[in-house]
């Protein structure tokens, strides 16, 4: 009845049902695996969304591209990086899975692929599947800090259109090396490829220095960089996304024509958001800063912690939400979460929800609140190392 876009089983996995099982028996958890900044007490202030309800916004003006003062922000809210963005090749989406499903549709016919990284971001497998896109994967290699190998990349399939790179990643944290971005450049240059690099947690570096950003501001090749409120000022309620769509002029300037027909079929972006959109890109930097410091807390608490444990490696973290932990492959990573989860009462993400190439990993948010963070890190440590 339904298409094949749709994976036949829907059921929830192991670990959602053992979660479910517990919070159904009322029991306390403590969750390594919520990224929600808004549950995560962060100081928002009170009148942060007291734009939203400017008068200005009882008129709608249809743009597909989004209001010409939304997108000027946005523009104009790149600088702090350093990069110059004109804001005619600002696309304002819902958010930046829309953003994905838009390029899929501007780049891809049904069964094309694009590549995507592993280990990385696990809902891709969707986003490509609920286009008609096949998602082909290129591996990131680590050797101390994580890099891109780049004779996977190589081995792409025909019919590829477009290569992903999230930078930082989620969840290894790796920013893309400019050796990474010249040979994927190269390699797009070489075979027609689009570079599409989701940039979301761009604005949280962590252990690195100078790190590349608004990467489509600055190729040379047809290129889109995807960020959006919800990471950058921490507000993923207000749906506000964007993508810079950045290259050669030519090739540029033919995907924002394409873009505009698909972005007028959507208008997906409300006015409300986007007439306070300036204010909110401003008046986010004091969360985006209240961010940037608990992530810093926490990995350095769980860095502090896991001194103890030396059969435990925290992995270099250049950046972004979360943080992974090598641990002793004593059972599968899926048992290891079951039985954390079941005798500790603490949750984290195995590896393998994310590709990892081997076992055995855990994933944790930085953002959760400090106390209960480093709690459940220090029982995570001592668990793992039996
Ligand atoms: C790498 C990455 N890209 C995109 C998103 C989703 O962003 P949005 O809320 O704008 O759809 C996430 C969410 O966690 C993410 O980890």
């Amino acid at each position: 009845m339904f298409s094949r876009r749709i994976p036949p089983q829907l059921e929830p996995n192991a670990l959602s049902r053992a979660v479910a099982a517990l919070r159904t028996r009322g029991a306390a958890i403590a969750d390594l695996t919520d990224s929600n900044p808004t549950r995560a007490g962060i100081p928002y202030a009170d009148d942060l969304l007291a734009p939203l309800a400017d008068a200005a916004a009882l008129r709608y003006e249809p743009h597909p591209f989004g209001l010409p003062a939304a997108r000027a922000a946005v523009a104009a809210d790149h600088a702090r990086r350093g990069a110059l963005v004109d804001p005619a090749h600002v696309v304002l989406t819902a958010s930046t899975s829309e953003a994905y499903g838009w390029l899929f549709k501007l780049l891809c016919d049904a069964g094309d692929s694009v590549l995507v990284p592993r280990p990385s971001y696990p809902l891709f497998e969707h986003l490509t599947a609920l286009e008609g896109v096949r998602a082909r994967p290129y591996d990131l290699v680590w050797d101390g800090r994580w890099t891109v190998d780049v004779a996977s990349m190589m081995a792409a399939p025909a019919g590829t259109r477009a290569v992903l790179v999230v930078s930082p990643n989620n969840p290894t944290g790796s920013y893309l090396s400019a050796e990474d971005l010249a040979a994927t450049v190269e390699l797009c240059r070489e075979r027609g490829w689009a570079l599409v690099v989701d940039e979301v947690f761009a604005d949280y570096p962590l252990e690195t220095r100078d790190p590349l950003t608004d990467i489509a501001a600055r190729a040379d090749v047809l290129a889109f960089s995807l960020a959006g409120l919800s990471k950058t000022a921490g507000l993923p309620q207000l749906k506000l996304a964007w993508m810079v769509v950045g290259g050669p002029a030519g090739a540029r300037d033919r995907a924002l024509a394409a873009l505009e027909l698909i972005a007028d079929s959507y208008l997906s972006v409300a006015t409300p958001v986007q007439v306070a959109a300036a204010h909110l890109l401003r008046a986010g930097g004091a969360v985006r800063g209240a961010i940037q410091q608990r992530i810093r807390h926490n990995l350095d608490a769980l860095r502090a912690a896991a001194r103890g444990f030396p059969a435990c490696e925290v992995l270099r973290t250049e950046g972004g939400w979360s943080a992974v932990v090598r641990v002793p492959a004593t059972r599968r990573e899926e048992q290891l979460v079951l039985d954390l989860l079941a005798r500790e009462a603490v949750l984290a993400h195995p590896g393998y929800f994310f590709d990892f190439p081997r076992e055995a990993y855990l994933v944790v948010s930085l953002l959760p609140p400090p106390a209960l963070f480093a709690d459940a890190c220090a029982r995570l440590l001592r668990f793992v190392s039996g």
